[in-house]
């Protein structure tokens, strides 16, 4: 089999980049080692920037999220018993961020995928890219105990974090950066309607908590919790109190409860690999970096390498220039270290560390003081949290 550019992983990187490259006529390929509804079965964070819904937009997978997605103008920072509002909108000069889960975004591009007729092969075993420092890179998988192989121009890894594309680099040609953080987020989906219309991110001697939602009658609910903790010691209701001993009163006594039907503990780390292009390989998304949910830039990074992989391609293809895919890895990584910076920023001024002393409690009042009372300090928060420019 031969298609242009062979496309490891349908997760939301893959998914958005294989409709924006079948939309402007670039035949490509995506294989998955797992299924459909395995893919459809993980639940990860629910805020998009206004640039990654116009890719979407781009890819025609948009119209359930405008249909069903809440724009949301602000946010709250609780802390010392209070709400304090972060105004989107105001200081940012009108923007604004789409709450819509990203299970519900990779549905869409599945569906606009199937609509456009282009392959996918799920359950692929062993997936391999092959000769990518050189012209005729290929990629090998096995498919019901046959081995295949796909020759293609280009291959886009965007196999997660765990996935096979960065395992294939050379180590001597690899550098990566890691910060592993001295706890986890416990989560909870439940139906029912959220606590409050706006997402609530609390800082509490307890430890942090964030109140966020997938729609108007879909909660979904974390606590810090150290990483040792079990999920079967947590039942409901254990949940729910820790919860509402974290939030400020008011909301503690507004909190509706449902029983949960889904709850995690996920570790939080940052994690870089530079570069990002090794010849005619591509790093896109969690196969190139993670960072810690606070701030929902995952998924919002891997739609800005889409575009920037996507722009290279295209000016690859339909204008033969290859500036853009030379430039692919020092453009991404740009970005990519400023959402590392501040989801880790917000990590490090929300949470309590296990080695935090009474000095960096206070260094962390300040912090807060300061960005809520301060116009310019909230702004530096909340132009990072609807998205710098592409
Ligand atoms: N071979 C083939 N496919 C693989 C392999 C492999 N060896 N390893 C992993 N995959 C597939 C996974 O099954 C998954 O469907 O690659 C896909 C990767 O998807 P994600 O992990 O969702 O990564 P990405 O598409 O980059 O999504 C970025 O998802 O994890 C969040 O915070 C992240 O929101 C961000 C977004
Ligand atoms: C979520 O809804 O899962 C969510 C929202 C905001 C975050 C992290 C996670 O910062």
């Amino acid at each position: 089999m031969r298609t242009q550019v062979a496309i490891i992983g349908s997760g939301p990187s893959g998914l958005l980049l294989g409709q924006l490259l079948t939309e402007a006529g670039i035949d490509n390929v995506i294989l998955d080692r797992v299924g459909k509804d395995y893919i459809l079965g993980r639940v990860r964070a629910g805020v998009l920037e206004e640039s990654t819904v116009r890719l979407i937009d781009e890819a025609k997978a948009g119209a359930r999220l405008h249909a069903e997605g809440l724009p949301h103008d602000g946010f709250s920072l609780a802390f010392d018993g209070r709400d304090h509002r972060i105004d989107l909108h105001g200081l940012t000069g009108g923007r604004h961020v789409i709450v819509y889960g990203q299970t519900e975004v990779t549905r869409d591009l599945m569906q606009a995928r199937v609509t456009s007729g282009a392959l996918t092969i799920y359950e692929a075993a062993d997936v391999e890219p092959h000769d990518f420092g050189g012209p005729s890179p290929f990629v090998t998988f096995e498919k019901d105990g046959v081995t295949h192989r796909i020759d293609c121009d280009f291959i886009a890894g965007c196999d997660g974090f765990h996935g096979a594309s960065r395992k294939a680099v050379p180590g001597n040609a690899i550098r990566t950066f890691e910060k592993i953080y001295p706890f986890g987020w416990l989560g909870v989906l439940c139906d029912v309607a959220p606590v409050s219309h706006e997402l609530i991110y609390a800082n509490h001697p307890r430890g942090f908590a964030l109140c966020s939602m997938r729609s108007a009658t879909r909660s979904r609910y974390y606590i810090q919790c150290p990483l040792e903790e079990r999920i079967e010691d947590w039942g409901d209701h254990r949940f729910w109190d820790e919860l509402r001993r974290r939030l400020p009163a008011h909301h503690a006594e507004a909190l509706v409860t449902a029983p949960s039907f889904e709850k995690s503990i996920a570790p939080l780390r940052s994690f870089v690999a530079e570069p990002m292009r090794f010849g005619r390989l591509f790093l896109v998304g969690d196969a190139a970096h993670i960072v810690p949910p606070t701030g929902a830039k995952g998924l919002n990074l891997a739609a800005s390498d889409v575009y920037y992989l996507f722009s290279g391609l295209a000016e690859h293809y339909l204008e033969h220039s290859s500036h853009g895919l030379e430039t692919y890895s020092q453009k991404a990584l740009a970005r990519v270290w400023k959402a590392v910076r501040f989801s880790w920023w917000m990590t490090t001024m929300m949470h309590r560390f296990p080695e935090t002393g009474d000095f960096d409690r206070k260094i962390q009042e300040a912090e807060l003081d300061y960005l809520t009372h301060s116009r310019a300090a909230s702004t530096a928060l909340a132009e990072n949290y609807v998205g710098l420019p592409l």
